[in-house]
C-alpha cells in the first residue's frame, strides 16, 4: 500500500498528467486535490490524444476510480462536457470509476464574469493572467463563507442556474473523505494529484501571481481529507528546463532564439488557454523551493528530448539581486523581480534521447545534466521522461 502525492515543481505543465497516467496502472485511486478547469493536461496513448481538464489521468484505466476531492472548484457544465467526450471516445465513465466530493465547490457564472472583470480592470504590470475559468472566485466565496457546495445537487431546491446538470451529476457525489479513508483502511494505493505547481501555489508562490489554492503537498491533505501521517512520497515532477504561463517574474526566462527553440520543440502552448508559455532555463532554486516546502522524496524529469538538440546548456545555480549572490528564494516578490540568474554551463549531447528506455542507453552528457540536477537540488531522480508516450520513460531501480 502506498499513498503518494504528484506535484508540480515549477509554474505548472511539467507534465504531472502523464506522470500519473504512468502510475495510475498500479494505483487503485486518483484523486485530484486542488484547482480546477484552470488546469489542463495532455496524456498521449498510442495514436490516441486526451486533453482534460478536471478529470485526472487515471480514468482512462477502467479499474482505476478517479476522485475530484473537496479541495476542488467545480464548472458543472465543463465537468459534464468532459464526461461525454470520454464517453464518446470509449473510456467507461461510471458512478462506480469516477467520484465527485459533495465539499468541493461550484463555479458560478458570477464567478467567472469576476473573475474576468477583475483582469480587466488590473493595472499593466499588475495583471495576473488568470484562466478567466472563475477560479480565484469561486475560491474566496468558499473563504468567505458564502460558497456553493457539490452537496447542493443532493438537496429538493437548488438554484435555476445548476438545476440542468442535477440529474446528470447527483449519481457521482459521494462523502470523499469517508470513501479515501475507508479505502486507505483496505490498503489501497492511492495517488494524489496536484494541479498548477509550486510556484503558483497562494503561499508558497510568486504572490500575487499565483493561482488561489494550493497545489503544494499540505493541500494534497486538506484538499483530500487524507492526513499527513498516511502520505509515504512526495513526487514533484520537474521540467528539464522552465516555463511559466500568465505574468510574473521569473529569472531563468529567455527572450532570444534558445527560448523560441524550447517553445517550438517542447510545444510549449497552454493546453487551456493555448497562450505561447514562456521559456528559459532550468532554475535550480525554484525547485530547491519545491524540494522544501513539499518536503519531496522523489524529483521526476519531463521532457528531456526537448534539450536532444541544443549544444550547451545553461542552469541558474544562484541570483545576483543588486550585486549581493544569493543561494535561496527570495520571499519578497520585489526583490525576485530584480533576481538575475547566475548560470553553470555544461554541454548538450545532441543525440535523440526519445527511444531510450534505461539509464545506460543515454548519452553521457545527459547523464552529466540529470546528476547536476540531482546535487543542485538535493532529491533523488526516480523517473526520466524523453517524449510524451507511455512507453517514453525511463524508471531507476532503486
Ligand atoms: P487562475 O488559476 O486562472 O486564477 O490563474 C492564475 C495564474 O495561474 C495565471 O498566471 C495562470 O496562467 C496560472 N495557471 C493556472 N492554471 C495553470 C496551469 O494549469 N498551468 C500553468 N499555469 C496555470
Amino acid at each position: 500500500m502506498t499513498v503518494r502525492i504528484v506535484v508540480g515543481t515549477q509554474w505548472g505543465d511539467e507534465g504531472k498528467g502523464k506522470i500519473t497516467d504512468l502510475l495510475a496502472a498500479q494505483t487503485d485511486i486518483v484523486v485530484r486535490y486542488q484547482g480546477g478547469n484552470n488546469a489542463g493536461h495532455t496524456v498521449i496513448v498510442g495514436q490516441e490524444v486526451f486533453k482534460l481538464h478536471l478529470i485526472p489521468s487515471g480514468i482512462l484505466f477502467p479499474d482505476t476510480v478517479c476522485v475530484i476531492g473537496n479541495g476542488v472548484v467545480i464548472d458543472p457544465q465543463v465537468l459534464l462536457e468532459e464526461m461525454d467526450m470520454l464517453r464518446g471516445r470509449g473510456i467507461k465513465v461510471t458512478p462506480d470509476n469516477l467520484k465527485i466530493s459533495s465539499a468541493a465547490h461550484i463555479i458560478l457564472a458570477q464567478h467567472k464574469a469576476r473573475d474576468l472583470q477583475q483582469e480587466a480592470d488590473r493595472a499593466d504590470g499588475q495583471k495576473i493572467g488568470t484562466t478567466g475559468r472563475g477560479i480565484g472566485p469561486t475560491y474566496v466565496a468558499k473563504i468567505d463563507r458564502s460558497g456553493v457546495r457539490m452537496e447542493m445537487f443532493l438537496r429538493r431546491d437548488i438554484p435555476a442556474e445548476l438545476a440542468a446538470f442535477q440529474a446528470k451529476l447527483t449519481p457521482y457525489i459521494i462523502d470523499s473523505v469517508q470513501y479515501l479513508n475507508e479505502a486507505l483502511a483496505q490498503h489501497k494505493n492511492i495517488l494524489l494529484e496536484g494541479a498548477q505547481g509550486t510556484m503558483l501555489d497562494v503561499d508558497h508562490g510568486t504572490y500575487p501571481f499565483v493561482t488561489s489554492s494550493n497545489p503544494t503537498a499540505g493541500g494534497a491533505c486538506t484538499g483530500s481529507g487524507l492526513g499527513p501521517t498516511k502520505i509515504d512520497e512526495v513526487w514533484g515532477v520537474v521540467k528539464a528546463y522552465s516555463t511559466r504561463v500568465g505574468e510574473g517574474p521569473f529569472p531563468t526566462e529567455l527572450f532570444d532564439k534558445d527560448g523560441e527553440y524550447l517553445r517550438a520543440a517542447g510545444a510549449e502552448f497552454g493546453t487551456t488557454t493555448g497562450r505561447a508559455r514562456r521559456c528559459g532555463w532550468f532554475d535550480a532554486l525554484v525547485v530547491k523551493h519545491a524540494a522544501r516546502v513539499n518536503g519531496l522524496t522523489d524529483l521526476v524529469i519531463t521532457k528531456l528530448d526537448v534539450l536532444d538538440k541544443l549544444p550547451a546548456l545553461k542552469i541558474c545555480t544562484a541570483y545576483d539581486i543588486d550585486g549581493r549572490t544569493v543561494g535561496d528564494l527570495p520571499t519578497d516578490l520585489e526583490l525576485f523581480t530584480r533576481a538575475k540568474p547566475v548560470y553553470t554551463e555544461l554541454s548538450g549531447w545532441q543525440k535523440d534521447t526519445t527511444q531510450c528506455r534505461s539509464f545506460s542507453e543515454l548519452p553521457s552528457e545527459a547523464l552529466k545534466y540529470i546528476a547536476k540536477l540531482q546535487e543542485l537540488v538535493g532529491v533523488k531522480i526516480t523517473l526520466v521522461s524523453t517524449g510524451p508516450d507511455r512507453a517514453q520513460a525511463i524508471r531507476r531501480d532503486i
